[in-house]
């Protein structure tokens, strides 16, 4: 049966481009002739009922802002049985037969489990760590790209100015796709990420050297969160080059401000795309992209998928930045 009332909530952390999303949710569900309810604060807004009826006007003026106009949270409570049987029973009381959740593949295993609960759920890919293996792409990663771009240039000028070395770490989880990206754009000496072991002398201290030799005087190094320990980072280079060096966690700056046009067309193609689905009497499904293209797949299957890191790209940054 395809839905009549669906609702839309956002879950785990924010990402520039949520709202893009939800605007398309809400007003594509409405011009489909469905009733569209926005969820507070991830699925606790589902077992606490605090959903409000959306209007077309409800989602004006939040293409072009950061966060989500729902609000999110990660909720322990929902990820159990109970949970799950109590928040279906909500949207039952609510009128809700279908729910679009935007986030990452933690939100999607509470879809997935919603879904099993008999409240059929559409997935859309939202989160800066580009993490989600069975997608391409996940909203929110090119504005956190270009804001680490945008904070590390900066760090470059002072770093520059006092021929040091910055050593910065970028959000990511356990993923190294925001540090390689990144670390390309700012030409940074050593890119380190999960994804590839590294040799403390080998990837750092000798190209530094050698870069040293060149004429090279300030360094800039990257770290994914995933890897961790920028401060002993620092601490031990210093140590061992005698240049002083300097650790900065950008943290979750990164997560903030105005999304990208890519953040708002991604958003927006996958909000209509996720109400086509649902008016299909489609369910479990999570919208992604695969070459370059926007396609939905079952969430239980997407939930498996592995996707190799980008080895190539990171060889390429190792041979140029140098
Ligand atoms: O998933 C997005 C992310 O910002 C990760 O990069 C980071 O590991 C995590 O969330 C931080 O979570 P919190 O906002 O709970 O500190």
């Amino acid at each position: 049966m395809s839905a009549r009332t669906i609702a839309v909530l956002t879950s785990g952390g924010d990402a520039p481009g949520m709202n893009a999303a939800i605007r398309a949710v809400v007003r594509a569900g409405i011009t489909s002739g469905l009733r569209v309810m926005g969820v507070r604060r991830g699925y606790n807004g589902l077992l606490s009922g605090d959903a409000f009826e959306m209007n077309l006007r409800s989602v004006s003026d939040i293409i072009h802002r950061g966060g989500t106009a729902l609000y999110t949270a990660r909720s322990p409570e929902f990820n159990t049985p109970e949970g799950v049987q109590r928040a279906a029973d909500m949207c039952h009381k609510l009128g809700i037969d279908g729910v679009v959740v935007i986030g990452g593949d933690g939100s999607f295993r509470g879809a997935r489990d919603l879904t099993g609960a008999g409240i059929p759920c559409i997935g859309i890919p939202g989160t800066i760590d580009n993490d989600i293996a069975s997608s391409e792409y996940t909203i929110g990663f090119d504005t956190a790209m270009n804001t680490a771009v945008q904070m590390i240039d900066r760090l470059r000028d002072t770093t520059e100015s006092h021929d040091r070395c910055s050593v910065v770490e970028v959000m990511g989880r356990r993923c190294g796709d925001l540090a390689l990206q990144t670390g390309i754009a700012v030409g940074a000496t050593t890119i380190l990420v999960p994804e590839v072991p590294f040799d403390f002398q080998k990837d750092i201290i000798e190209r530094m050297r050698f870069t040293q030799k060149t004429g090279k005087k300030h360094f800039i190094i990257i770290v994914a969160e995933g890897v961790g320990h920028v401060t002993e980072l620092a601490e031990d280079i210093e140590s061992q080059t005698g240049i002083e060096s300097r650790a900065t966690v950008l943290g979750h700056v990164q997560r903030g401000g105005s999304p990208t046009l890519r953040d708002r067309v991604v958003g927006s193609e996958m909000g209509y795309h996720a109400v086509e689905l649902l008016s299909q009497g489609k369910s479990n499904r999570v919208i992604v992209v695969r070459n370059s293209k926007i396609i939905d797949l079952d969430i239980t299957e997407a939930l498996q998928a592995v996707r190799p890191f980008n080895i190539e790209l990171y060889r390429i940054a190792h041979k140029i930045s140098i």
